[in-house]
């Protein structure tokens, strides 16, 4: 099927790691909790193939989502892999039977989660590895501390060949200035979205450095971004709220990556749809209200 063209453009996170700055994220795609099977196998597996047909060349995932049901989706609905295509993993915790979030981040855990991914995606080498780093507060909040035993063990999996490019996520500028210390990175993955913007500044410093910013939750992730501004400027563009949050992010800074989560090709498109709208100064003035208010 022909490819369209995907508006928003390319990132180049590494000579050999250039990716649409409108990806997908695949978490959406476990039952409920991020737990178990999806709810709707066929809608998950078509969702995946309309995010590639689309033009999409990032995926983010992990094997911790199900656990495995995404990395098996990924690979039932799109192995063998476009060129094109990088797929992101991220690795540093486990699910325990309650559907927990537990750390796993010990260099013997993290060695048996970078086979798990190989082997569940079907790779020979996993193109970026995040190192998640759990534990802060609500699960989302960044927890202090040093993070180079885990981020070592990682830098000496990717010298054995396993992994190419290493990105941090859950992290404080002082984290992030310690991985750079032990081994370069090409991303940072942190909660932010138009309503959460504890990073602006951290994204600037990340702009300089040519590091990509990857927000996770960029539509509020469990609980979806409800905002009568995305409302009034939805309008004013015949846009779905969503595509107007996610179009914000674009034009908020050129290292920004979208990963918007969904099970439903329906919500893809009108996702994909946010790359091509173009925010006025009067939207963004209206839209930065959000944050304020
Ligand atoms: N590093 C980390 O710790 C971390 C943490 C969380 C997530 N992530 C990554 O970030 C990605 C994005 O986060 P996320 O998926 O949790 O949250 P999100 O993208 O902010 O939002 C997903 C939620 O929005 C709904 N949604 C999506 N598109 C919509 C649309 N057009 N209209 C209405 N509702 C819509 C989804 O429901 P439907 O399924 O019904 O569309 C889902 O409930 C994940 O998929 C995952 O890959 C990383």
């Amino acid at each position: 099927m022909a490819q369209l063209t995907l508006a928003g453009g390319t990132y180049s996170m590494a000579k050999d790691l250039t990716v649409t700055r409108m990806g997908y994220g695949a978490m959406q795609l476990a039952g409920p909790g991020v737990f178990g099977p999806p709810k709707d196998r066929d809608e998950a597996i078509a969702v995946l193939r309309e995010a590639v047909n689309l033009g999409i060349t990032h995926i983010d995932t992990s094997d911790y989502y199900g656990p495995f049901v995404t990395n098996q989706l990924i690979k039932e609905a799109l192995y063998p892999y476009p060129e094109a295509l990088h797929i992101v993993t991220k690795v540093g915790a486990y699910r325990d039977a309650k559907g927990g979030w537990p750390h796993a981040d010990s260099p013997a855990e993290l060695r048996r989660a970078i086979h798990d991914n190989l082997i569940n995606l079907g790779l020979d080498v996993l193109d970026v590895v995040n190192l998640r780093v759990m534990g802060g507060g609500d699960g989302h909040s960044v927890q202090p501390g040093s993070i180079a035993e885990s981020f070592e063990a990682l830098v000496q999996l990717q010298q054995e060949g396993w992994i190419k490019h290493l990105g941090i996520s859950t992290v404080s500028a002082e984290q992030i200035a310690e991985a750079q210390s032990i081994a370069p990175l090409v991303c940072v993955q942190n909660f932010f979205n138009i309503a959460h913007r504890d990073d602006d500044e951290l994204i600037t410093s990340l702009a300089k450095q040519g590091i990509a910013y990857v927000p996770y939750f960029p539509l509020g992730g469990f609980s979806p971004l409800q905002s009568s501004e995305l409302e009034a400027v939805a309008q004013r563009h015949d846009a779905k709220p969503m595509a107007v949050a996610l179009a914000w992010l674009l034009q908020h800074s050129p290292n920004i990556l979208l990963i918007p989560g969904t099970s439903s090709v329906a919500h893809l498109h009108d996702n994909v749809s946010g790359a091509a709208l173009e925010l006025s100064d009067d939207d963004l003035r209206v839209l930065n209200a959000i944050a304020a208010g």
